[in-house]
């Protein structure tokens, strides 16, 4: 008998097609770029991601520590979400909006917005069907649809139209076929907020062609100018044909909790929440628990974390402009909008990557949101005044500016 070792086979599984003819997820690259820089020993400052940097409040802390210690809360938590999390979410929306909801029938928790958004897509979208997506987008919005085998079918967001969708650019042909129609303001990645009409255009072109309007209100509590960005349900006839998703991620610094909801149609929401019983088990009891306490922070607290924000935000526009950059201050969300000058000569990756490399400091190529974001980049306030200052005076060192 040979005494020769045999080299074990080796046997490799082609992922199915929905994963392969994905573009490279964009956080994904950055990750490695980042990786590598840390191993060679840089000191990243990392304003890529929109990962908030500050802790959760401590009363969110507590409420989670005592749930711990409840034995009731360890098995599996009831599928379509605790009654009383459901409760505080209608309270919640009637106080913030002025909009009434069934907590049974019109609400669902989620193991945040990103799960619920993703599953939304599996849950009406087909092969061939079409979503209408803004580009720039929040990833999951087109990945939703591509995972489902659909079409995204682009809708151009421009700075000179303030980054507000034309949907009456939107072709006949492709409005009669669509399913979604997915919109985002505060708007994620170029910060712009919803104008006056938005909202009331968008339900009568959903009414009218027969599309789920779904509105991501993500950044809802992160405004700057006292104007509160309004909830697409609040819009008359938005609960007939729309959902709307919220995430704890931000507002309270939960991205690591995995805490969101979706509010509005009940059809709808019991149609994702048919899809989710078989797909996960909702969202831990004791993180529910806590979800309560947050929604019940005194608005105070909230305006704390709006302060930060908004201190962040003063400092990095002033940087940025006497860089030479055209910079004007967000008045929602945790992102800068970044316009990159022709001067530098860069597409969005290269200016990234040149950063990257030259500073230590990370920013999003705007392309990894869609064709639309290329010439800028976004930079995320996640970072306290102190790491700021230093991004900025690493930036100004580069030479990286609008000369
Ligand atoms: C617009 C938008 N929606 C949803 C999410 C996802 O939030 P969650 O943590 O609830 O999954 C994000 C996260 O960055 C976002 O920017």
């Amino acid at each position: 008998m040979s005494r020769i070792a045999r080299q074990p086979e080796i046997i490799t599984f082609s992922p199915a097609a929905r994963l392969t003819r994905l573009p490279v997820y964009a956080f994904a690259r950055l990750d490695e770029l980042k990786a590598l820089a840390r191993l060679e020993g840089a000191d990243l400052i990392d304003l890529g991601l929109g990962n908030p940097d500050a802790p959760t409040p401590a009363p969110i802390v507590k409420a989670m520590t005592e749930a711990l210690a409840d034995v009731s809360l360890h098995g599996y938590p009831p599928f379509s979400g605790r009654p009383d999390f459901k409760q505080a979410i209608a309270a919640w929306m009637e106080e913030r909006y002025g909009v009434r909801l069934d907590p049974e029938s019109e609400t669902l928790p989620l193991n945040g917005s990103k799960e619920g958004l993703a599953h939304l897509a599996m849950a009406y979208i087909d092969n061939d069907d079409i979503a209408l997506v803004p580009d720039p987008c929040y990833p999951v919005h087109r990945r939703g649809t591509l995972l489902s085998g659909g079409i995204a079918h682009d809708i151009p967001l421009c700075a000179d139209n303030g980054f507000q969708p034309d949907l009456g650019a939107i072709p006949t042909d492709i409005a009669a076929r669509a399913k979604l129609l997915i919109l985002n303001y505060p708007n994620n990645p170029t910060a712009a907020v919803a104008s006056a009409t938005l909202l009331e255009e968008a339900v009568a072109f959903c009414r009218r062609h027969r599309v789920l309007l779904v509105h991501d209100l993500a950044y809802g509590e992160l405004f700057f100018d006292g104007k509160r960005p309004p909830s697409l349900l609040a819009v008359p006839g938005a609960r007939e044909i729309g959902v709307e998703f919220h995430t704890l991620s931000k507002t309270f610094n939960m991205a690591g909790w995995r805490l969101g909801f979706a509010v509005g149609n009940s059809t709808v929401i019991k149609t994702l929440y048919a899809l989710k019983t078989n797909i996960d088990y909702g969202t831990f009891g004791a993180v529910q628990k806590a979800g309560i306490t947050a929604l019940g922070l005194p608005e105070p607290e909230i305006e704390k974390i709006r302060n930060t924000y908004r201190l962040r935000r003063d400092l990095l526009v002033a940087s940025l402009k006497d860089m030479g950059f055209p910079v004007e201050p967000p008045q929602a969300t945790m992102y800068l909008w970044l316009p990159l000058p022709r001067s530098l000569g860069m597409s969005s990756t290269q200016f990234a990557e040149t950063l990257l490399s030259k500073t230590g400091v990370v920013v999003t190529p705007g392309v990894a949101f869609g064709a639309a974001g290329e010439g800028f980049v976004r930079i995320s306030m996640v970072c306290d005044e102190t790491r700021l200052q230093e991004a900025m005076s690493r930036w100004r060192a580069s030479g990286l500016m609008n000369l």
